[in-house]
């Protein structure tokens, strides 16, 4: 039988996830928005895209929640993208609103989905969605490390001319300015990428990489990227779908972690069938481990905005 996956929010994120799903075909999609007719007209364009693309799997758009029951996964990402000048904390208690009630709607109607939260500020809302569900912690899972580790490994390869599928990345902390890129556990083909690139390379990378979600709403000018967190978002949903037990940085709910409780943050996690299977705790230099409580402050201070 096909998988399942609700996707809650249609637009630019949204919709580019469901096109990643069906050429992957991965599961038969259901894409909730508020505007109207705006879900059922991308889901009606990409199945008559089906028979050119040869995918079976079955598109739906909704302004409601009754199609999505019974879904393996719920990708949430409504709510509102970033503009020119504005950070990703300004748009907290729109968003916080938008999430919660995405969740309240559509959890109950498929209670044993695993949730991966896209919507911004990345962290502060899966702390909503795992609220807001009930759901245990394994299953509420944020999207951002992969899109941020991504960025960095694609400007990494960029940097030495090789391909981006030799360089791997680890980037640790909140999806914001303060996340920690981590040069030392980053590598082509297993070589740390500092046996080829200069301290000072590096460096420029990091920053570039911290501030590359900023980089892409500065060109756009009207909203925020789109292509790679949609990407990013569906790799997620393919590891617990086909189990593949990928060692990726997520946003995951720490219960003493890094010694961290209470809140969501980046880490490397393993993403299989039971969702966050285990969390990957890595030994960091002392500025690295400063870098990253610099980031789960500002992620702790943010959630402790929000009022539910
Ligand atoms: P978008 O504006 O293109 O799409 C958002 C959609 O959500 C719109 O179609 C809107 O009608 C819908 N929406 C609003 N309220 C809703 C509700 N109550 N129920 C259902 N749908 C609702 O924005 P885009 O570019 O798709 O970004 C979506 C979110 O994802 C934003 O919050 C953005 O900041 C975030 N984002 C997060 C990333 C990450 O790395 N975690 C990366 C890129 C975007
Ligand atoms: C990004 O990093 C806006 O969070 C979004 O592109």
């Amino acid at each position: 039988m096909r998988k399942k996956i609700t996707i809650v929010g249609a637009g630019n994120v949204g919709a580019t996830a469901a096109h990643w799903i069906a050429t992957k075909e991965l599961a038969d999609v259901v894409l909730v928005d508020i505007a109207e007719g705006m879900p059922q007209g991308k889901a009606l364009d990409l199945a008559e895209a089906a028979p050119v693309e040869g995918f079976d799997c079955r598109m739906t758009g909704a302004n409601n929640y009754e199609e999505t029951a019974g879904s393996d996964i719920i990708i949430i990402t409504a709510g509102l993208a970033r503009k020119p000048g504005m950070s990703r904390d300004d748009l907290l208690a729109m968003n916080a609103g938008i999430v919660q009630g995405a969740v309240q709607q559509s959890a109950p109607l498929s209670p044993n989905a695993f949730i991966i939260v896209v919507s911004n500020p990345l962290d502060a809302m899966a702390w909503v969605a795992l609220k807001a569900s009930g759901f245990p912690k394994n299953r509420v899972i944020g999207m951002a490390g992969v899109l941020d580790a991504a960025r960095f490994r694609s400007f990494i390869a960029a940097e030495l001319n090789v391909s981006v599928e030799d360089v791997h990345a680890m980037v640790l902390g909140g999806h914001g300015d303060t996340m920690v890129p981590l040069p030392r556990y980053s590598t082509v083909s297993g070589i740390p990428i500092d046996h080829f690139i200069s301290k000072e390379r590096i460096d420029a990378i990091s920053t570039r990489t911290r501030n590359a979600g900023a980089e892409i709403v500065n060109l756009l000018k009207s909203g925020s990227a789109y292509y790679s967190p949609s990407a990013s978002a569906v790799l997620m949903a393919e590891a617990i779908l086909k189990d593949k037990k990928r060692l990726i940085p997520c946003s995951a709910y720490l219960e003493g972690e890094y010694g961290v409780s209470g809140c969501f943050v980046g880490v490397p996690v393993i993403l299989g069938a039971g969702g966050i299977e285990k969390v990957v705790e890595l030994p960091l230099t002392p500025e690295e481990k400063a870098g990253l409580d610099v980031s789960v402050k500002a992620v702790q201070e943010l959630t402790a905005l929000i009022k539910l």
